[in-house]
């Protein structure tokens, strides 16, 4: 079976941002207490009226760049976010209009923080059966634009950022590539991490009600996404290895999505490595949820961390819950 290969991959965050001492003068809260809590010190927020499409555009530019794949040989578009540009339809297709594409494939994957990694799934298979020889993969979110930045909402307010990462996929013409992928999910855990406004639940789907009763907002339980997080990501990092009847050292790096730094290095601790081989780029960027894995894939490779013939592990955990893994031959 031919492997699908990422041959591109890019990122894009926006210019402004927005440290632990600007927060500070929005609600109560301490840089102090940010960093011990989560690790970041800060995180890019967009300006004006920048959406997820605007940022997956810049993303996706510079994965096709260095795949040197031109946009009208791209045959679908997978584009992972819980921020879509509208209610409906999905961001994918603006990235098909915006970036002059054939009348391909265009769809959006809603797995919040497990999304780029569901997407791979998705996209490997696609590629794997010979489907399609090109697949745009892209994770893309301003989740600033939900958050309320004030004392109430801080829990929420001070984790996340905005960003988006993209990915080509394509047939692989040796042993390279993507090795496997796991995913799974536990809705009873629904209500511990959701935004439960507008929806197909109430009556009118969206009302000044929904918005009065705060349902607009995300809402967090933070100790049961922690206890589950924890457990979630090294089963998951282990399964991506026995299946694939790899050990920890023939791994060169671990890359998990960045939701919070003591949460990494509890993964880390737990699957027995040091944080040298658990990439975090959480500290400057914040959690970008569906955009946090491909942002530091493209940042760990440019920073040397991987190369070619590399393992690399992904792993994700986010709402639902959902969590996954990847395992990858650079
Ligand atoms: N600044 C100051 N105080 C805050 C802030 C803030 N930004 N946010 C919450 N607090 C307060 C709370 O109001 C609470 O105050 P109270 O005791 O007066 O009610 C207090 O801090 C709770 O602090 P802790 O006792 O440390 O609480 P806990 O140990 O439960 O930790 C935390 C809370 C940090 C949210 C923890 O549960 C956690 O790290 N969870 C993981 C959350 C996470 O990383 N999510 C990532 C997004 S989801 C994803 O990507 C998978």
């Amino acid at each position: 079976m031919i492997r699908s290969k990422i041959r591109g991959i890019g990122h894009a965050v926006p210019d402004r941002v927005v440290t632990n001492a600007d927060l500070e003068k929005l609600m109560e809260t301490t840089d102090e207490w940010i960093v011990e809590r989560s690790g970041i010190k800060e995180r890019h927020h967009v300006d004006s009226d920048t959406s997820a499409s605007d940022l997956g555009v810049e993303a996706a530019r510079n994965a096709l760049e260095m795949a040197k794949v031109k946009p009208e040989d791209v045959e679908l578009i997978i584009f992972c976010t819980i921020s879509s540009d509208y209610f409906f339809p999905g961001s994918a297709v603006q990235i098909q209009e915006k970036m002059g594409m054939k009348n391909i494939g265009a769809f959006d994957l809603r797995a919040a923080c497990s999304g780029f990694v569901y997407g791979l799934s998705v996209a490997d298979q696609f590629v794997r059966t010979g489907a399609h020889k090109t697949v745009l993969l892209i994770g893309a979110e301003v989740q600033s634009v939900a958050l309320t930045f004030d004392t109430e909402h801080r829990d929420m307010a001070v984790l996340f950022g905005d960003g988006a990462g993209a990915a080509v996929l394509q047939p692989s013409d040796d042993e390279s590539g993507v090795l496997s992928t796991h995913l799974h999910s536990d809705g009873k855990h629904l209500q511990d991490l959701w935004l439960p406004a507008p929806g197909s639940k109430y009556r009118p789907f969206m009302s000044k009600k929904l918005i009065d009763d705060g349902l607009h907002t995300p809402f967090m339980n933070g100790r049961e996404v922690f206890r589950n997080a924890v457990t979630r990501f090294p089963e998951v990092i282990q399964e991506a290895l026995d299946h694939n009847s790899l050990s920890m050292e023939d791994v060169a790096l671990i890359i998990p999505h960045q939701a919070n730094l003591r949460i990494s290095q509890a993964v880390a601790k737990r699957i027995g490595v040091g944080m040298d081989k658990v990439y975090s780029n959480v500290q400057k960027l914040g959690n970008t949820t569906a955009a946090s894995i491909p942002i530091a894939m493209s940042e760990a490779l440019s920073e040397g961390k991987f190369g070619s013939g590399d393992n690399i592990i992904l792993a994700a955990f986010g709402a639902g819950f959902t969590w996954g893994s990847a395992a990858i031959r650079w």
